[in-house]
């Protein structure tokens, strides 16, 4: 049906990198589902970026506004990895050209948009998916098949954090990240993984409470030129205001009664890139932690009681996405972050071309939107003290 599928990219920085590199390599992982892929087009404002990152991954054109990806009747598929802010709208137009449309999280850069892009999709042709790639580390999804089969038994505490450290240096350009009102700084950049992967194990949060977000640089120097992600990049002597939190905290209530503590920051230091949780049951426990992606630590109720104890679980192909998600199918040769992006965008176009499961699809536009009502919970409970606040339904 399909002869080949037409993808691009709108976004060549940080995350559009990986994004573009995935759909080199989607074909190569879990057999045969999908056609040939044509790498169409990446586009970025900064069209240095965007030639750099087409000659680099081997797209065909380097396109200088979204628009003209809109505009292209031959591209399928687009993934957004531009700020959040311009979400919406480049959602809206791609799906009116009838493409489909695989946007990075946070959904949106405002409820106001988020809602609007879940109405969008109720009417849509299209597919319209949100990415959380940690949910695709073989580690954590065997965590949660742990958690699913009943091996921890009922659970008791679950603890998650995303501690960053790329907003510790006050010198660090002022971004489209530290934009946006409470609720769009670490909570919404990082915090939107560790929610996901909260309720990714444990099922769906209902209310929140304890929540505190605090701002420790309130002013930041402007860029002088393009910044990519949060690298280092010169900057101006006139200084803009930081609008939104540099560090969050909150508990979460489950579902199912459980309770969760979680932390999420930007000004960690020291810790590049810090997601870890833990989560204990009445008869096991299981932790991660990013920092050693290739392993987890489990333990449960041996009838042997001499080898009780926690043990290192080595990523490998008998974990999820491990068998036929990597060249070298051998136990212990690491797993990293874009593998991760691979897993995501392969679900994607199979989503596109309807290909049978061969890994779970990406969440719909109202998942991603799911996952802004908590944060904007954690906000409504910080404005009152750290007071409950429920969790919004938009269906
Ligand atoms: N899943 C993940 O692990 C992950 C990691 C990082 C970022 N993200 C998400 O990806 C998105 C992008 O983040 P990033 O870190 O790559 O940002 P970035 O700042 O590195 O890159 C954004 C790019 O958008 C371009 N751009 C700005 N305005 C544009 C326009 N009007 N038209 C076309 N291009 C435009 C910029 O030139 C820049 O190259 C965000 O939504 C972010 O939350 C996800």
């Amino acid at each position: 049906m399909w002869e080949q599928l037409s993808v691009a990219v709108i976004g060549a920085g940080m995350a559009g990198r990986s994004h573009a590199a995935a759909y080199r390599m989607v074909n190569t992982v879990f057999g045969a589902g999908l056609p040939p892929i044509r790498l169409a087009a990446i586009a970025d404002a900064n069209s240095v970026l965007a030639e750099d990152a087409a000659r680099r991954y081997g797209y065909e054109k380097a396109l200088p506004t979204w628009e003209a990806v809109v505009e292209d009747p031959s591209i399928d598929a687009v993934s957004i990895v531009v700020g959040n802010a311009l979400h919406r709208p480049i959602a809206e137009a791609l799906v009116a050209a009838g493409k489909h449309v695989l946007c990075e999280k946070p959904l949106a850069g405002s409820m106001e948009d988020g809602r609007a892009m879940v109405a969008l999709e109720k009417d849509a042709n299209v597919v319209t998916a949100v990415g959380y790639t940690y949910r695709r580390s073989p580690a954590i999804a065997a965590i949660r098949d742990h958690v699913r089969n009943g091996e921890l038994g009922e659970l008791t505490l679950f603890n998650g954090r995303y501690w960053c450290d790329y907003a510790c240096n006050p010198r660090g350009p002022l971004t489209w990240r530290f934009k946006g009102g409470p609720g769009s700084g670490a909570l919404g950049d990082v915090g939107a993984h560790v929610i996901d992967l909260a309720e990714y194990i444990c099922g769906p949060i209902v209310a929140v409470s304890g929540g505190v977000l605090s701002t420790q640089i309130p002013k930041r120097p402007m860029p002088v030129g393009a910044v990519v992600g949060h690298a280092e990049a010169p900057v101006s002597s006139e200084m803009g205001e930081v609008e939104n939190e540099d560090t969050a905290m909150f508990s979460a209530r489950f579902q199912s009664g459980l309770k969760a503590s979680i932390s999420v920051s930007r000004t960690a230091f020291g810790m590049p890139n810090g997601l870890a949780l833990d989560v204990y049951g009445l008869t096991g426990r299981a932790s991660f932690d990013f920092h050693r992606p290739a392993e987890y630590l489990f333990d449960d109720i041996q009838p042997e009681a001499r080898t009780r104890g926690v043990r290192q679980v080595i990523v490998g192909p008998q974990l999820p996405y491990f068998r036929g998600g990597y060249p070298m199918e051998a136990p212990g040769v690491g797993i990293g972050n874009q593998e991760m992006f691979i897993y995501q965008n392969r679900a994607f176009l199979d989503q596109v071309v309807g290909t049978p499961d061969p890994v779970p699809p990406n969440g719909s536009f109202a998942h991603g939107l799911h996952n802004m009502e908590i944060i904007e919970a954690i906000v409504r409970s910080a404005q009152s003290d750290g007071a409950p606040a429920a969790v919004a339904t938009h269906s």
